[in-house]
């Protein structure tokens, strides 16, 4: 293990935001991890822990540890007629993940192939795509406590799953790091296809009884389509979450702006797309110095290039503030803003 000083974050992060962090380590290792926790105080000190980058901003140089977990290897913990335990370590790549499970015909990820990012950051915000989210399949995790050094586990139901959160972005936030997760995996798996984007790609294949890989290659198909690809174009995917409304505000806006979509959450709540609000405040395409909503999906802001983490931030407010004086509702971002 060796601590770098002043190190270019740039190609650890999607958006390709140049920023410098004041430390920077490699840990490959559950010892490493340990070790560096116990040995150096880390409870005290600035961090930021990195998988892929693909979930952050940041919005100036990074006067801490940045530290980029590198723990790799996938073991099968359990199998018996109906389901498989599978441990994958935190800096396994995700969608390598999902092809190894694709591959094996173990069912509960393949709507979420092509997500970019680590295992390790998967639970961080209960990743999700295609009607599939990972608390369907996740067991448990296990991750060093940083100020102690010690392995803690937690199980699904500590980990206070919800839309695009977990405890780790709330109460538990900035105290562990993830070593492990496990899965719970499906060896004859009810396939969910009931998204509509899935179901015209099925068809247009002539693809009537699909299995595994079928819906993760319909899944590729359409995130390749509509995502920009980092390696091309900065961005963390989504930048802000789908806001949730009362359903009386939600009718309210629905008489103003009947193409409104939306959809049911709770008895009480509909969810409405982001893209659409940010769309409809004229920001989709919109090119502002070098940075942008996307063309093809405004929820998604890029870098075209040379833009620093303020930039990208000044149009996230901008674009916040247009959509709360239209719609009257705040969105909030999904990215982790690093400061
Ligand atoms: P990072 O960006 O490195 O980290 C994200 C957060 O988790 C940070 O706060 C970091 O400190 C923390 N963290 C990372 N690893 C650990 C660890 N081992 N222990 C503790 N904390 C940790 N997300 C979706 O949910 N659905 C999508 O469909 C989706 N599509 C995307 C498409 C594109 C093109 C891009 C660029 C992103 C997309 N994302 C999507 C967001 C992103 O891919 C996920 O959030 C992913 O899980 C982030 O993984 P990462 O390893 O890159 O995390
Ligand atoms: N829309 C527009 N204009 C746009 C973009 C979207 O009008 O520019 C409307 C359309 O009505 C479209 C609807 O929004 O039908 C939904 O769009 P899409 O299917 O692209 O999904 P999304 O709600 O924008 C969410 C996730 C994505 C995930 C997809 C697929 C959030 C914040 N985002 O996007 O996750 O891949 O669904 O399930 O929930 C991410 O988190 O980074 C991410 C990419």
């Amino acid at each position: 293990m060796r601590i770098f000083q002043n190190i270019s974050l740039k190609p650890y992060n999607t958006f390709g935001i140049e920023a410098k962090a004041s430390q920077f380590v490699e840990l490959n290792t559950l010892e490493e991890v340990q070790v560096l926790c116990k040995t150096f105080n880390l409870s005290e000190r600035k961090l930021l822990i990195l998988g892929g980058g693909s979930n952050i901003l940041l919005t100036k140089d990074f006067d801490g540890m940045a530290i980029k977990i590198n723990l790799k290897g996938i073991q099968v913990l359990q199998s018996d007629e109906d389901t498989v335990l599978i441990e994958a370590m935190a800096g396994e790549v995700w969608h390598d993940f999902v092809m190894y499970c694709v591959q094996n015909n173990l069912g509960g990820v393949e709507n979420l192939s092509l997500i970019p990012g680590c295992v390790g950051a998967a639970p961080m915000q209960n990743i999700g795509a295609y009607g599939a989210e990972i608390k369907q399949v996740f067991d448990s995790l296990t991750a060093v406590e940083i100020a102690s050094g010690e392995l803690v586990t937690f199980t699904n139901e500590q980990c206070e799953f919800g839309y695009r959160e977990s405890v780790f972005k709330n109460e538990h936030k900035g105290k562990y790091i993830i070593v492990s997760v496990t899965f719970k995996l499906n060896k004859k798996p009810a396939l969910n296809h009931s998204y509509g984007a899935i179901q015209e790609v099925l068809q247009k294949a002539g693809i009537a009884k699909p299995g595994i890989q079928d819906i993760s290659n319909a899944v590729i198909e359409i995130r390749k389509s509509k995502l920009p690809d980092p390696a091309i174009l900065g961005n963390a995917g989504s930048f802000f979450k789908n806001p949730e409304i009362t359903i009386d505000a939600f009718n309210h806006l629905k008489n103003q702006y009947p193409d409104m979509p939306g959809y049911i959450t709770t008895e009480n709540t509909m969810k409405v797309p982001a893209g659409w609000l940010i769309e409809q405040c004229n920001w989709k395409g919109k090119m502002i110095g070098n940075t942008g909503a996307h063309k093809n999906q405004a929820l998604v802001l890029v870098n075209y290039g040379a833009a620093d983490g303020n930039e990208v931030l000044n149009l996230a407010k901008q674009i916040q503030e247009s959509v709360r004086q239209k719609f009257n509702i705040q969105i909030q971002a999904e990215v982790n803003i690093i400061e």
